[in-house]
């Protein structure tokens, strides 16, 4: 009896998470097809190497994933030189870091025809080819936390993400009659050259040197540390696995609990603490959940409505000690002076500061 090995295509697996992922499903004894874009020829062959030196078969094609019919065909020569094609992911993408009311049309184009066209056309061409070879598939494609929770400055990538999940529900909906699953991954900060990026573009914009952004959201990571490739490759091999052959439809996160940042609650309820004198005024229930979340990440299980008061001078201070600009204040005894204007108003809190 012959037994076929089954074959991943990898799409942008070059470098980051989709190296990863690649050297994973070679570990699991999957030949791999490795795709990116010319330019990055030289990396993608390395990541070939390494999965050779894992003794099993792979191949580099020079695919873009934004190109519809190279995708059609770098599915079929995966078929043609490896003999069989079991597993898709769809990994390419790239980011766009500036504040929404910057981007421009040749922004907007640009990361809809790799982030969103490229999942489709992965998905196109696999179906077609799972159907075509009469045998079921599995299809897997990088969403991220940013489609789960818009992130600010990263609008249009958030955009494609919340894209990436509902394209991963419909195809899932439509193939299964097929016996194709498809699911979607959902990385948090992964230490990957696309974070350099998204570090050096933020820092740009705070005015905050390299470094400090990719700190402050680490800082905001329940499991205390940045994500690498491996992480997101682990569920990866999963999804690929049988044992996930009753899940579809699903994107997954994994992004060591990444907790809403401090930041993004802050503007979300309009606090503006470089200005004097401010007013902040938001709902008890938004403080405790804010408060929750960001002590949950402190190790702490819980807060009691009775701590609320010292827990809002402790992330007032925190803040305080924030390095992220705009948020940073100089005089602590600011804080105790507010603290003492602190007023409980039926489900309201106030804090005024004149
Ligand atoms: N790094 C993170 O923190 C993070 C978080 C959430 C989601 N993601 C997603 O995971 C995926 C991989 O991210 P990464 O961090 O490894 O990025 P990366 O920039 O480090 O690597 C992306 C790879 O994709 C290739 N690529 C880009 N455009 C391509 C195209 N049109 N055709 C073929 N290949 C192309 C690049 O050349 C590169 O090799 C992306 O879809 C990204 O949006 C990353």
């Amino acid at each position: 009896m012959s037994i076929t090995i089954r074959t991943a295509l990898v799409t942008g697996a070059a470098q980051g998470i989709g190296k990863g992922i690649a050297l994973e499903l070679a570990k699991d004894g999957y030949q791999i097809a490795v795709t990116d874009l010319p330019h990055q020829r030289e990396q993608a062959l390395q990541t070939v190497k390494e999965i050779e030196q894992l003794g099993v078969k792979a191949i580099f094609i020079e695919a873009d994933s934004s190109n519809r019919d190279q995708m059609f065909k770098a599915v079929d020569e995966t078929y043609e030189k490896l003999g069989s094609f079991n597993t898709m992911i769809n990994n390419a993408g790239i980011v766009h870091v500036s504040p929404l009311v910057e981007v421009t049309e040749e922004d907007i184009d640009r990361i809809n025809k790799i982030n969103i066209n490229g999942v489709i056309w992965g998905i196109q061409a696999a179906a077609k080819k799972f159907e075509a070879l009469d045998q079921p598939g599995k299809i897997i494609n990088a969403c991220s936390i940013a489609g789960l929770d818009a992130f600010q400055m990263m609008g249009i990538y958030s955009a494609t993400k919340f894209a990436v999940r509902a394209l991963t529900q419909v195809a899932a909906k439509e193939l299964a009659p097929k016996k194709i699953t498809v699911n979607a991954y959902c990385p948090g900060i992964v230490l990957t050259p696309m974070w350099d990026i998204i570090d050096a573009k933020m820092g740009e914009y705070h005015g905050v040197p390299k470094g400090e952004t990719v700190k402050k959201y680490i800082d905001n990571i329940a499991l205390g540390r940045g994500s690498v490739p491996q992480d997101i490759a682990n569920l990866v091999s999963f999804l690929g696995s049988e044992k996930s052959d009753y899940i579809t439809g699903q994107s997954i996160a994994v992004d060591g609990g990444v907790l809403t940042l401090l930041e993004d609650s802050f503007t979300a309820i309009g606090l503006e603490l470089t200005e004097k004198p401010f007013k902040l005024e938001f709902s008890k229930a938004a403080l405790t959940k804010i408060l929750l979340k960001y002590f949950w990440s402190k190790s702490e299980k819980s807060i009691s409505e009775e701590s609320l008061d010292n827990s809002l001078y402790l992330l007032i201070a925190t803040c305080s000690n924030s390095t992220a600009s705009p948020y940073k204040i100089e005089d602590s005894s600011l804080y105790v002076l507010a603290l003492e204007n602190i007023k409980w108003k039926s489900s309201r809190i106030s804090l005024r500061l004149e």
